[in-house]
This record gives C-alpha cells, sequence and structure tokens, in this order.
C-alpha cells in the first residue's frame, strides 16, 4: 500500500494535488480514453454519476469483487454498479446462463418463458405483489407505478420526499437535491433546467422520517394524491434508513386518506429475501424493483395489487398501452432469474453482517484518526458521511455534506485500489470475504488519516489567518 498525501503538514490543498498526481500517473490509459470520449460525449460522460475529476478509471473487466482498469490496476469493489451488481461481477452461473440464451437470440419480440419464471421467482419474494410488469430500467419502473397509481385512483398528484431519487425523469426529478435553502414543505424544487414547466404543481414533497408532518400533508392532500412514493432507506441522499415509526406510520396515513403507497425497492431489495418491506414488516400497494433482478443486465418492474396492475391487463380494449422494445427480453430475463436463485437468505445474512462489519471499521477507523465523519447503512449498504453529525433525512445529510472532503476520500481509496462512489456510497457483494472487507477498512483508514491531517493543518493554518482555499 502507499501512503499517498499523507505527508506531515500536508494541507486540503497539497492533498488533492497529490492524490490527483497519483491518479493521472497510475492512469495513463484512461485519460487518453477521457480526451476521446471529450469529442464526442458531452464532458466525456454518458452517465453522470460515473463522472469524477479529473477524469474516471476505465475500467477492462471485473470478476468477482475486484475490478481491472485499463492501465492494469486493481480495485476492490465496494459499489458493484450503484448497488446492482450483488453477485459481483462475472459470477460462473450468471455467465452461462446469458450465453445460455445468447445462442438462442436475445429478444424476439415475443413474450418468452424466462419472463414468467422471473415474475414467479419476485412475486414467491413479495407477496405484496399479486402482479408486475417489466421494464429496461428503474425509472421506466417508477413511471409505470406512477402511472399506475394516478389510474387506479383517477388523481393526480404524487408525493415524494425530499432529497429521495426515483431514477432520471421529469416527476422523479423535484427535490432530488435542492440545496441550502430548500422551498417549505410540500412545494418542490426542479433539479436542473429542461423539466416540464408545470412539475411543481404535481409533485408534492415531505421531510423523510418526519412523521408528523408528512401524515398532515397526506391528510390536507387526499383529494388529488394518487400516491406517496417512498425509498425505505434512502439511497442517493446517503443511505439513511427509514424509522420504523416513520414508515408504519405513512403505511397508517395513506391507507387511511385511500392514496396509494409505493414502496421504491430499486436499491433496498437486495436487504431481505422480501426485500425491505419483509425487514420492516409494512405491506405497500405497489413496489418499483431494478439493479440486483436483472443479474448485472438492464432491468426494471413495477407491481403489487392485482386491482390497480388490472390497468395494463391487454384483453381490455381500454387498457394502459405499456411498451418497450426490450421489456422482458430474454437475457436479462434469464440471467435475473439465475441471480435471484443465489441470492438466498444465508447468502443475502452473510453480506448483511460483512456490511455490519464494514461499517463499524470504517466508522472506528475514522474515529481513530481523528476524521470527524459517520459510517451510514443497513445491511450490505453504506454511506461515508463526512460529519459527525447524526443523519437522518435530506435536510441532516446535506447539512453534513462537504464535497470537498468526499472528493477527498474517494480519490484517496481508488489510488489506493478500493472502488466507491465518488459521493461516498458502498455496497458489498457475495463475491467479498471478511478479507476483502478487512482490507477496504485497512485501506480506508489511511485514506482517512491522510484528510484528517490535511483537515487539521488546514485548521491551523486558518487559525493563524492563513486562507484555506
Ligand atoms: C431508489 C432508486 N429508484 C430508481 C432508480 C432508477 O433506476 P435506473 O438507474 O435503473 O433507471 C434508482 C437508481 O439508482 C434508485 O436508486
Amino acid at each position: 500500500m502507499t501512503t499517498i498525501g499523507s505527508a506531515p503538514g500536508a494541507t486540503l490543498e497539497t492533498l488533492a494535488a497529490a492524490l490527483e498526481r497519483a491518479h493521472r500517473d497510475r492512469t495513463p490509459r484512461s485519460r487518453a480514453l477521457y480526451e476521446r470520449a471529450l469529442r464526442t460525449l458531452p464532458g466525456g460522460s454518458t452517465r453522470t454519476a460515473t463522472y469524477y475529476s479529473p477524469y474516471p478509471a476505465y475500467m477492462e473487466r471485473g470478476a468477482g469483487c475486484r475490478l481491472t482498469d485499463v492501465d492494469g490496476n486493481v480495485y476492490i469493489d465496494c459499489l458493484g454498479n450503484y448497488t446492482s451488481l450483488v453477485h459481483g461481477h462475472a459470477r460462473a452461473e450468471l455467465v452461462a446462463a446469458l450465453a445460455s440464451c445468447g445462442a438462442r437470440g436475445t429478444a424476439h419480440g415475443a413474450p418468452v418463458e424466462a419472463e414468467i419464471a422471473l415474475a414467479e421467482a419476485i412475486v414467491r419474494r413479495l407477496p405484496s405483489i399479486e402482479r408486475l410488469r417489466f421494464t429496461n430500467s428503474g425509472t421506466e419502473a417508477v413511471m409505470g407505478a406512477v402511472r399506475a397509481a394516478r389510474a387506479y385512483t383517477g388523481r393526480p398528484k404524487v408525493l415524494k420526499m425530499e432529497g429521495g431519487y426515483h431514477g432520471s425523469y421529469d416527476a422523479a426529478e423535484v427535490s432530488v437535491d435542492p440545496g441550502a435553502a430548500p422551498p417549505t414543505w410540500p412545494a418542490g424544487r426542479p433539479d436542473g433546467a429542461g423539466l416540464s414547466p408545470g412539475l411543481t404543481g404535481e409533485v408534492l414533497i415531505a421531510p423523510f422520517n418526519d412523521l408528523p408532518t408528512t401524515r398532515a400533508l397526506v391528510e390536507r392532500h387526499r383529494q388529488e394524491l394518487a400516491a406517496v412514493i417512498v425509498e425505505p432507506v434512502m439511497g442517493a441522499a446517503g443511505v439513511i434508513p427509514a424509522t420504523e415509526s416513520f414508515l408504519r406510520g405513512l403505511r397508517a396515513a395513506t391507507r387511511d386518506a385511500g392514496v396509494l403507497l409505493i414502496f421504491d425497492e430499486v436499491v433496498t431489495f437486495r436487504l431481505a429475501v422480501g426485500g425491505a418491506q419483509e425487514l420492516y414488516g409494512v405491506v405497500p400497494d405497489l413496489t418499483t424493483l431494478g439493479k440486483v433482478i436483472g443479474g448485472g443486465l438492464p432491468i426494471g418492474a413495477f407491481g403489487g395489487r392485482a386491482a390497480i396492475m388490472a390497468a395494463f391487463d391487454a384483453r381490455h380494449p381500454e387498457a394502459i398501452s405499456h411498451s418497450g422494445t426490450f421489456n422482458g427480453n430474454m437475457g436479462t430475463m434469464t440471467v435475473g432469474r439465475v441471480a435471484l436463485e443465489l441470492l438466498t437468505g444465508p447468502e443475502i445474512a452473510r453480506i448483511n453482517a460483512l456490511g455490519d462489519r464494514l461499517r463499524a471499521g470504517m466508522q472506528a477507523a475514522a474515529d481513530a484518526v481523528g476524521l470527524p465523519a459517520r459510517v451510514s447503512g443497513v445491511g450490505s449498504l453504506g454511506h461515508v458521511h463526512p460529519s459527525r453529525a447524526r443523519v437522518s433525512d435530506y435536510r441532516s445529510a446535506s447539512a453534513a455534506a462537504s464535497r470537498r472532503i468526499s472528493a477527498l476520500l474517494h480519490l484517496g481509496l481508488l489510488t489506493r485500489g478500493v472502488f466507491i462512489a465518488p459521493r461516498g456510497m458502498l455496497a458489498l457483494s457475495t463475491a467479498m470475504t471478511d478479507a476483502d472487507v478487512d482490507l477496504v477498512i485497512h485501506t480506508f483508514r489511511e485514506a482517512a488519516a491522510a484528510v484528517a491531517d490535511a483537515t487539521n493543518a488546514a485548521d491551523v493554518t486558518l487559525h493563524t489567518g492563513g486562507e484555506l482555499s
């Protein structure tokens, strides 16, 4: 292991420069690819989440929980394509499943048995889902669930949580990250340019984990609300679990108001055989899924009570026409089913325990080296917040956030061979062992120590009247 940037007296600025230099030195081929990408992709990127400064490492392959970049650097993958690769990379059974259908064609423009088999596997695990439809992404799953809720209730509006991420489309992109002075609930702020101007009237915003306020909003707007959509554990906002009382109270409030409750389990399904709804003992009306259920291929699904999903029954002329060229394609359906078979209760318990160990180890490491940090999460999911403050919702997470410290931790880990999300998110896989977790904790301690030293040096500079750049 190197000791990049941990020179005594390093400031945040010198640490950032040292880490950037280390990254550039290790990744000349990635840099060349990035420069090539700049000529065809805006900012050189086709997925905002995968970009980080000065340029991302380009991957050449993945095997188990290891990624190898185009320069031959090896990383422990603690992200798994943003939680979707719960079995790591290129697991033999999944490769075989893909190969088995590849030779028969991947998509046929007609139904295949594999879509029934995956639907059956999902329905067995999630009793709240009586009928479901497949899509190609979690975004489309959310679009479908919201459409189903509007069709069933005849009402136009949706209430989502501030900081809740439900994919990349208009109604989902309100108040995901509304900044330091967010509007007063239930008003929201569209995230960025180009969204429909009517959006703020359609989407109401509530504070996560604040039952009295959220319940009052549901009651006040019951005549116009089709659904409340919530992640049982807010992912993008910093892997923040809902309290049991919040989810249970929300279930009761929506039921009383005749408003549908949608659980977005695109990320949290991995937490238990029956997803977070089993963990919390709360039964939603509709659920959205994605990521792990595709076994590494693009997927989404939405489903719930048969009476609600009947809106998509194509035998009826007035049914909602819901299509997608690759919905239910044989490749994804086949690989997804095998991935679910491998995601057994004992395996979930094992990676959840690894996650408990990882979070505790990282927290202890941060505390030991004097880095103010809080490692949040549940089961096989985690997030490093660069502050000791308690994080329970979007506002507390964003008050605790420091893009600069998170970027230094990310680059510090990357240059030492640990791959996490630039914003600090972690997800473990069944490909991992205790030894991998120990190595991640050890490496995190080094990266955190360098940041802590630089932060303290910056404090000294500040207290002596210097500039913190
Ligand atoms: C909770 C949640 N919902 C929906 C989505 C959208 O899924 P996709 O990226 O497959 O469109 C995501 C993606 O990260 C997510 O985290």
